[in-house]
């Protein structure tokens, strides 16, 4: 796991920008994992403007998002659905046809799982997942106790998501659905290279359970300390509980410039 602390998360959003360029640069077919919330936020509006420069082409490429809300109506501006087009698809040269989301009112719940996680396979698998973690160490709609090789499911949230994800609900907790559809862990892991962003002290506990903790079903996002291949980037105060804090900016320091957007 290679841990990056930035001053700002309008530096990191510039960063993974990067990773994200120089992949669909190497490889335009590129399959790309997305996520939503408050996190990815000045990521998307980064490659937005590289879009509209002409510094990173979409039209060839695939994505698949990690969640949406159960029973939603379509086109509801709270669904998953809703805020990738407005935030992204709508903004950059996608092919939306190739834009996946799980549906959160599909009539067979099991059977549209088992199919999100086919396509992603017939699609040549994620080549870059983006990932943001709850304040409980989710990752997707993972909530603490999920199996660390579960695949796209129906799961509830807990009480803390809803609280944290009603400000997008006018702050009304009891408007949030209960139920969401999610990669699983084992979704997720699947994936050939996992970039999490990570921003402000609420996070902080649940960063450094993740990568300094045991892996541990109680801490979804400890999974990835078993990927080949993460980077973890976060902002000062999500970093502020790491024990191994100064070595995360050693190791950064020395590496070569070449490698940084790797
Ligand atoms: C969203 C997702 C969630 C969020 C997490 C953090 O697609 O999968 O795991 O990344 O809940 O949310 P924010 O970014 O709003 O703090």
């Amino acid at each position: 796991m290679e841990v990056i602390i930035v001053k700002s998360a309008a530096e990191a959003a510039r960063k993974a920008a990067r990773i994200y360029k120089r992949m669909l640069d190497e490889k335009p077919t590129a399959v790309l994992g997305l996520a939503t919330g408050s996190t990815p936020l000045k990521l998307y509006s980064e490659l937005v403007r590289m879009c509209e420069n002409g510094e990173i082409d979409f039209s060839k490429a695939t994505t698949f998002n990690l969640d949406e809300y159960v029973g939603l109506p379509e086109g509801d501006p709270n669904s998953y659905r809703y805020f990738m087009d407005a935030n992204l698809f709508d903004k950059i040269n996608i092919d939306k046809k190739r834009t996946h989301m799980p549906c959160g009112n599909a009539d067979d719940v099991n059977e549209h799982c088992a199919e999100y996680d086919a396509k992603i396979r017939l699609a040549g698998g994620i080549d870059l997942q983006l990932l943001g973690i709850g304040a409980d160490g989710h990752i997707g709609f993972n909530e603490p106790t999920s199996s660390l090789t579960s695949r796209t499911r129906i799961k509830t949230l807990t009480k803390q998501t809803i609280s944290d994800n009603a400000r997008f609900f006018g702050g009304d907790p009891d408007k949030v659905p209960t139920h969401a559809i999610t990669m699983g862990i084992g979704s997720i892991m699947d994936a050939r290279m996992i970039v999490l962003l990570a921003f402000g002290e609420n996070k902080a506990e649940a960063i450094k359970a993740a990568i300094e903790g045991p892996i541990s079903a109680m801490v979804p996002a400890s999974a990835l300390q078993m990927h080949k291949n993460v980077k973890v980037i976060m902002d000062e105060p999500a970093a502020s509980q790491l024990r191994l804090r100064e070595y995360y900016d050693w190791v950064y320091e020395r590496k070569p410039e070449w490698q940084k957007d790797a």
